[in-house]
């Protein structure tokens, strides 16, 4: 059987520190399960990611666009190397820290950059991410100062992209119930890059999140769509 790909994308801007730990954790969790292998994108290592200039030339009115850029605009910038990955997916775990509130603004960049892979999208990236499994990490200096609204962001994403956001999973005390919430300082505010290691709980809802992930993804055989799969589907009138 051809293993399916989780792909974890962790938008922290510190090597090796506490989105990265979580996301390692849910990741670890995944490759876990027949069937699934896993890779990590960091989101530092492609700073040329332009931001989405709203021109809609991604999107053109008969749908019918066969381009080999999925983003006219940027033709050559680093979304370039993500785009191939992200239709490759079957599960998609995104994970931040909280910036006021929020995803990260280069969290928010990539998200935004992925209009081309939306129901308006070119030939070769409409649907690109449709009926793929998602999770959401969100990891916070302090305690419920913004991680839930972080990942109902994350989660807000999965839906408008047509995708399948999953929980935590079965265990009776998942953690967190809407995916993997963590929180460092409260835990050693001096250890600054991983305080996260001192969270069992929250280190343990990224675990979950990533399991719940993976078997949800061989569960329902969520994967890419082949290019002519979609062409057939007429919509609803
Ligand atoms: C610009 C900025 C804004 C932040 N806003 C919040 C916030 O709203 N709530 C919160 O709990 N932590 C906030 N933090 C703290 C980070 O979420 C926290 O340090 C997190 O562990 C960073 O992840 P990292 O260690 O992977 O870089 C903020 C940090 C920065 C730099």
């Amino acid at each position: 059987m051809e293993e399916r790909l989780v792909l974890g994308i962790c938008s922290s801007p510190r090597p090796g520190a506490n989105t990265d730990i979580a996301l390692a954790a849910a990741l670890e969790a995944a490759a876990e399960v027949p069937g699934i292998r896993t890779e990590t994108i960091y989101l530092r290592d492609y700073p040329d990611i332009r931001p989405c200039q709203g021109c809609y030339a991604c999107s053109p009115p008969d749908q019918s666009r066969d381009s080999k850029y999925a983003c006219p605009m940027h033709r050559d910038d680093d979304m370039n190397k993500i785009y191939p990955k992200l239709l490759e997916c079957s599960g998609l775990i995104l994970a931040s820290p909280v910036y006021f509130g929020s995803v990260t603004g280069t969290m928010k960049m990539f998200m935004d950059r992925t209009e081309p892979l939306l129901r308006y999208g070119a030939h070769n990236y409409k649907y690109g991410l449709r009926h793929k499994v998602g999770g959401g990490i969100a990891v916070g200096g302090n305690r419920n100062a913004g991680e839930e609204s972080t990942i109902q962001t994350i989660i807000n994403y999965f839906l408008i992209h047509d995708m399948l956001p999953v929980g935590s999973g079965p265990q009776r005390t998942p953690g967190c119930y809407i995916g993997g919430g963590a929180t460092t300082w409260p835990n050693d505010k001096d250890s600054g890059k991983n305080g996260i290691l001192k969270d069992a709980l929250g280190l343990q809802s990224c675990r979950n999140l990533g399991r719940n992930v993976a078997e949800t993804v061989i569960r329902v055989g969520a994967g890419p769509y082949e290019v002519d799969d979609f062409t057939c589907l007429s919509p609803l009138a």
